[in-house]
Parts: structure tokens; sequence; C-alpha cells
């Protein structure tokens, strides 16, 4: 199957929400990741996502919407998700509920709960509701890679398996939406991600942050989630993590064939002249924006070790920190 790039105007989103319509699979833009979608309501159209990715049947999809009023066609809403509901969307939040019987098993892998979330950019709004259906849809990355922010991610990993890419241009957020279940009490965190856990904790009051905290220890003992192609570690964060980056840095240059570049906030650069850096912005939120983009640019310049820095706990730090281990399977220096 020859695999197209589509310019988001008009036009094409038009094209793409026929064939959404038709039950073929779309990849679009939002403003996380890139997603694969599909009828959320057709399970065959569904059932080409998991095909495309290597997706696990195991592993349950988000549904994307168009306007709040479709979520209560999907899912039952409480009234802690309906302030949520008010408060993040359109954004980068995805509640778990109790599912309606309209959404098929393999959306939800079986299970009785569905995801949902409702993207806030223009392109994946207009595509969804021009289609007219609800559209479910994971990040668009072969499973495990790391998640893709450009059009061009989606290419290199899904050609030949999809017959169309709708390039919205680069994800402004760049990394995925924090997951809530808002059907255990008190709600719990699934995933920390572009919505921070404690904003979200000032609108609904205790949240249970513990999977958050045990994945992520877990992710140090066995590598799972993302598998860049080059090797990532990275340095825990204080004053002096330059020293212990240069070093490891020079340890491993020309030693295991290692091409190695360094993460660093745009301010730390002149700490690591010599080597070979990517910059990951003047921020905490530019770091996690970056992350996945400057994987694949790495990646795609031959490098084949990553040193990143690490950030402060806290905020969007503990998403990038979260995914700063998962990537590297636990390996701090
Ligand atoms: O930002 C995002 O969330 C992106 C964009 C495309 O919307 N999507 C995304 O989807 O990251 P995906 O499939 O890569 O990650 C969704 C996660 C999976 O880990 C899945 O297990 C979880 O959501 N999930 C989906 N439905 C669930 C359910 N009913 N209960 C618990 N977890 C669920
Ligand atoms: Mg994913």
């Amino acid at each position: 199957m020859d695999t197209v790039i589509l310019e988001a105007n008009e036009e094409n989103i038009a094209k793409c929400a026929e064939m959404l319509k038709k039950g073929e699979v779309v990849a679009f833009p939002t403003e996380t990741v890139y997603g694969l979608g599909a009828n959320a309501l057709d399970a065959v159209a569904a059932a080409k996502i998991f095909k495309a990715k290597g997706r696990p049947a195991t592993n349950p999809l988000i549904i994307h919407v168009a306007d709040k009023q479709q979520i209560y066609s999907v899912a039952e809403v409480n009234e802690g998700a309906r302030k949520l509901i008010d408060t993040f969307m359109p954004g980068a939040l995805t509640l778990v509920l109790p599912k309606k019987g309209n959404v098929p098993d393999i959306v939800t892998a079986g299970y009785d709960t569905v995801a949902v979330r409702m993207p806030d950019h223009k392109v994946a709004l207009e595509l969804i509701s021009k289609a007219g259906v609800p559209v479910c849809a994971p990040s668009a990355n072969t499973s495990a890679r790391p998640s893709p922010t450009r059009a061009s991610h989606v290419y290199d990993d899904l050609k030949g398996k999809i017959p169309v890419i709708l390039d919205g241009g680069m994800c402004p957020l760049g990394l995925e939406s924090t997951i809530v279940d808002m059907t255990k009490t008190p709600p719990k965190v699934l995933r920390a991600g572009a919505v921070e856990i404690d904003e979200v904790a000032k609108v609904i009051g205790d949240l249970d942050t513990e999977k958050v905290m045990v994945d992520t220890l877990a992710a140090l003992k066995v590598p799972v989630g993302y598998v860049p192609k080059a090797e990532l570690v990275f340095s825990a964060f204080y004053d002096n993590m330059s020293d212990v980056i240069n070093k490891y840095y020079d340890s491993n240059k020309n030693v295991h064939g290692y091409r190695p570049v360094i993460f660093c906030m745009n301010f730390n650069a002149d700490k690591y002249k010599g080597r070979n850096v990517m910059l990951m912005g003047e921020s905490v939120a530019e770091y996690a924006k970056l992350l996945f983009e400057r994987i694949r640019e790495a990646e795609n310049l031959d490098y084949n070790l990553i040193i990143a820095e690490g950030v402060p706990m806290g905020g969007m730090g503990t998403t990038v920190l979260s995914r700063l281990i998962k990537l590297s399977g636990g390996k701090v220096i």
C-alpha cells in the first residue's frame, strides 16, 4: 500500500473524513502527538489500527471527540468527570469512564471502561467533526517506538501500512495526554502527561498517583514502553550534573562504537564545549515538547548514545522524568 502525506487543508481534511466514514484509517495531528484514527464505532476499522501498529489486542485505544456532547454518547459521565471536562477539554487530558454499549470491545480491549479525550487542535477537531463519528486513535508510531510529533515521524514508522497521513506540522505539546481513571475512588492517574497532575488535583481534590510511581519504578527493572534506536541514559538533576555527563560522554566516545550526543537546556550548552549537543529549549515545558522530536533527530544523525540532562521533579518535570525513565529503562548516570 502507498502511503500519502496530505497537507491539512480544508479539502484534504474533508477527504480524510470521508475515508474514516468508509472504515479506513487516517493518521492526523493533535496538540500532543500524531494519532492513527478510525471510526470508533466500527470494529473492523479499529482492527486495522492494531494491525498497522503491531499493537497487542490487550491495549485499549483512546476515543477522540469533536465536542463535549459526544463524550456522553460513548461514556457515562459522573460529577468529577464533568468538572474535568469543563475545565480541561479541549485539551491534553484523557478520562477513563464506564463505557456505553455502542463502543465495540476491540476498542476497549474488552474492558467495561473507555478512555476519552477532546483534542485541542483545529485539524483534529475538524476531521472528527466532519467524519461525524467519534474517532479511536493511539499514537501513530509503531508499537514501542517514541510517539510521533511530525508527519515525517509517522511516515518513517508506518509507511506502506496506512493509506494517508494528514500533515498539520509539528505537534504543539510534543508528548502524550495525562490519563486519569475516573472509575476509581479517588480517581487514579494512569499516565503523567501534558497536563500537570497538580492542576487536575486542584479541580477534583484527592488523586491516586501510586501507579505513576510504581510504573516508573518498574521501568527501572523491566524496560517497557519506548525503544529508541539510540541508547539513552540520563543524569539526575543537580548543580554539577554537567561534570558527570561530560565524564560519561568522554569515557564512552569512540568506545564500543558509540557516537554520543548530549541533550541539554540551551543555557547549559557552554558546559559541554567541544562535544555534540542538541538543545532542549529554555524551560522544562520546552524540554517536554522537544524530547521525542530530538530523539528521532539524533537517530537520523546516526548518534547511538544519548546522554540527557535531568530536570527537577514536580509539574512537567515529573512527566519528563517518567519519559526519560521509560526511554532509558532506568539508566541513570
Ligand atoms: O495524547 C495522547 O493521548 C495521544 C493522542 C493521539 O491522543 N494518544 C495516545 O494513545 O498516546 P496511546 O494509545 O499511545 O496511549 C493510550 C493509553 C494506553 O496506555 C492505554 O493502555 C490507555 O491509554 N488506555 C486506553 N483505554 C483505557 C482504558 N479503558 N482503561 C485504562 N487505560 C486505557
Ligand atoms: Mg502510544
